[in-house]
């Protein structure tokens, strides 16, 4: 018999292991997790979403929409600017029909569509405007970011598909 293979003290110790990540699911099932949080559980690092995140919604397909105390910009490699609505897609390691991020490159802001990390992981995230991808280090995303006021970022540049 298989079982016979295994010590009755490794026996138990999986049992109770397994009892353990048992009752953790279950506490976690009844503390909602922030919209970080399910960044996170979907491969995307926490900062993509700045401080300020006043309620969020996520439905079972992915699609999300998140409102922020005011429209903002944050700094990172380049600058963000976030919409005080934020909406789009989420799947494993994606967001897709993005609507309320834009991106500053060369004095320009341009509407961000879709955000997409590599699996496995190559340490880099990617920024689609459309017509072109960019690609950021992931650690400068590992942190939600202070955000400063600024209602506009225009002009904005939106590439049709
Ligand atoms: C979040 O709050 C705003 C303003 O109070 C409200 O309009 C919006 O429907 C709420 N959205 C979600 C997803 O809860
Ligand atoms: C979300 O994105 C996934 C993967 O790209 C796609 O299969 C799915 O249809 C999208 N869902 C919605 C609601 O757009
Ligand atoms: C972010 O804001 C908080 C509170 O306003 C401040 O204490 C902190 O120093 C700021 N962090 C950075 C990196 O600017």
């Amino acid at each position: 018999m298989i079982l016979d293979q295994f010590s009755p003290s490794i026996f138990i110790l999986t049992l109770f292991t397994f009892s353990i990540s048992i009752q953790l699911r279950v506490s976690n099932s009844q503390i909602s997790p922030t919209i970080y949080e399910i960044l996170k559980l979907n491969g995307l690092p926490m900062g993509l979403l700045p401080k300020g995140v006043t309620n969020f919604s996520v439905d079972d397909s992915g699609r999300f929409q998140v409102f922020l105390d005011e429209a903002c910009n944050a700094k990172f490699e380049n600058e963000l600017h976030y919409d005080q609505a934020i909406s789009g897609n989420l799947t494993f390691g994606r967001i897709n029909e993005l609507s309320g991020i834009s991106a500053k490159d060369l004095f320009l802001w341009f509407l961000v569509k879709e955000i997409w990390v590599d699996i496995p992981s190559s340490g880099l995230i990617y920024f689609d405007v459309g017509v072109v991808s960019k690609q950021f280090s992931l650690s400068s995303f590992e942190t939600p970011r202070n955000c400063s006021a600024s209602s506009v970022s225009k002009p904005r540049i939106e590439f049709e598909n």
